[in-house]
C-alpha cells in the first residue's frame, strides 16, 4: 500500500487557561491518501478548526501542539524549522478559510494581493505573477479575469470571493487543500457551486483535501473517507459509503439520525421533528472522564466512564473508539 500524504499521529493541542489546560484536540489520527479527499465532520467546538491549524503549525496562542507527529509527504512537520514550514504553507498545503470577506485584505486589489503571492512562492516578477493570477481567476470560473485583478474585495459578491480565496488556494499547485467550512456563509445556491467547482477542481488538478464541516450533507457529496470529531477526538474513520451505510460508533449514528433525509416519510401534516442528540458537547475545561461522549450516549454503561477508549482498527480502513464496539481501551486516573 503507498504511503499517505498526510499521515496526522496523536496530534494534541492545548490551552493553557487561567484555571486549568484544556485540550481542544487530544490525541487525533487521521490520513489523506494522495487525490483524496477527507471529510472532518462533528458538531461545533469538537475540534475541528484547531485540528486543521495544527497541520500548518497556526495555532493561535496561547495554545500550542504538545504532542503527536504530521507527517506530510515523509516529513514530519514538527520537526521543520519556522521558515521551512512557511515555505510549505500556501505551496504544497493551502488553506480556503469559512468567511471569504476576512481573508482577503480589503486595502489591496486582488491582481496586487493574490500576485503577492505566487511571487514570493515561485519567484515571478510582477506581470508573470499577474498573468498566473489571471488564469486561476478563469480556472475557478470568473469572467473576466483581467477587470477583476484589479478590483477590491468589497467590489466582490460572497460567492466571488470565495472563488477568490479557491484561486488563491491554488495559485503554487498545492498537494493538500485544507477547506474549513467553505460554503458555511454563502446561500444555499451559491454553496452548491463552490461545492461543484471545488470537486471538479480536486479532479482536474488531482490535490488532496481536508475538508472541514459540520454538515453531513456536504461530506455525503464530497468525501471519500471520514473522520468524525467528537470533544477533540476521534469517535470513527471510514470510508464514506460505510460511514453513510454502517456506522458503528454511536456518535456517528446520532448524527446521522439528525440530518433530514430525503427518503425518509416525515408527516407534511404536522410539525418536523427529527431526532437530535440530546444535550451539549461538554465544557473542555471539565471533560467528563473516560468517553467524552458517555453523558450523552444513548449506549452508555458505567464502564463508559472509567476507561478512555482508544482508536481501534474493526475491519479494513475503519476505526473506531467505542468500547461496546470492541475498541481497545485504557483505565481512567482515579
Ligand atoms: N483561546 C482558547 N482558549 C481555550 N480553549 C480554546 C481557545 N480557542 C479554542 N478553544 C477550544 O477549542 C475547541 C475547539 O474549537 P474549534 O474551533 O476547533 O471547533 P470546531 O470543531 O472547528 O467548531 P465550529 O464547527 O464551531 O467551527 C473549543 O470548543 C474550545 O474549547
Ligand atoms: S464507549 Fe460507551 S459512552 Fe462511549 S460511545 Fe461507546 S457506548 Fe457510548
Ligand atoms: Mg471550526
Amino acid at each position: 500500500m503507498t504511503a499517505p500524504l498526510l499521515d496526522v499521529e496523536a496530534l494534541s493541542i492545548e490551552f493553557q487557561t487561567p484555571s486549568r489546560k484544556v485540550r481542544p484536540v487530544d490525541g487525533v489520527d487521521f490520513a489523506i491518501g494522495r487525490n483524496q479527499t477527507l471529510g472532518l465532520v462533528g458538531e461545533s467546538g469538537s475540534g475541528k478548526t484547531m485540528s486543521s491549524l495544527g497541520l500548518l503549525r497556526l495555532v493561535p496562542r496561547p495554545g500550542r501542539i504538545v504532542g503527536g507527529r504530521i507527517g506530510f509527504d515523509g516529513q514530519d512537520l514538527l520537526a521543520l524549522s519556522e521558515p521551512e514550514m512557511a515555505a510549505l504553507r500556501g505551496r504544497r498545503m493551502a488553506m480556503v478559510f469559512q468567511n471569504p470577506a476576512y481573508s482577503l485584505n480589503p486595502l489591496l486589489t486582488i491582481g496586487r494581493q493574490l500576485g503577492e503571492i505566487v511571487a514570493w512562492h515561485e519567484r515571478l516578477g510582477r506581470a508573470d505573477a499577474e498573468a498566473r493570477v489571471a488564469d486561476l481567476l478563469g480556472l475557478v470560473g470568473i469572467a473576466d479575469p483581467g477587470a477583476r485583478l484589479r478590483q477590491f474585495p468589497h467590489e466582490l459578491s460572497g460567492g466571488m470571493k470565495q472563488r477568490v480565496c479557491i484561486a488563491r488556494a491554488l495559485l503554487c499547485d498545492p498537494w493538500l487543500i485544507l477547506a474549513d467550512e467553505p460554503t458555511t456563509n454563502l446561500d444555499v445556491t451559491i454553496q452548491a457551486q463552490i461545492l461543484d467547482l471545488l470537486r471538479s477542481l480536486k479532479e482536474r488538478l488531482h490535490t488532496a483535501m481536508l475538508l472541514v464541516t459540520h454538515d453531513m450533507g456536504v461530506v455525503a457529496r464530497m468525501a471519500d473517507r471520514i473522520t468524525v470529531m467528537y470533544a477533540g477526538r476521534v469517535c470513527e474513520t471510514a470510508d464514506a459509503r460505510t460511514i453513510f451505510r454502517a456506522p458503528l460508533h454511536p456518535y456517528t449514528i446520532a448524527l446521522l439520525e439528525s440530518v433530514p433525509r430525503a427518503d425518509r416519510a416525515y408527516d407534511r401534516g404536522r410539525r418536523e421533528t427529527l431526532p437530535v442528540i440530546g444535550g451539549r458537547l461538554p465544557d473542555m475545561t471539565h471533560p467528563p472522564a473516560g468517553c467524552r461522549f458517555h453523558p450523552r450516549c444513548p449506549e452508555a454503561i458505567a464502564e463508559c466512564s472509567r476507561v478512555l477508549p482508544l482508536a481501534t482498527p474493526v475491519a479494513p480502513g475503519h476505526v473506531v473508539s467505542c468500547i461496546r464496539r470492541g475498541s481497545a481501551s485504557i483505565p481512567v486516573a482515579a
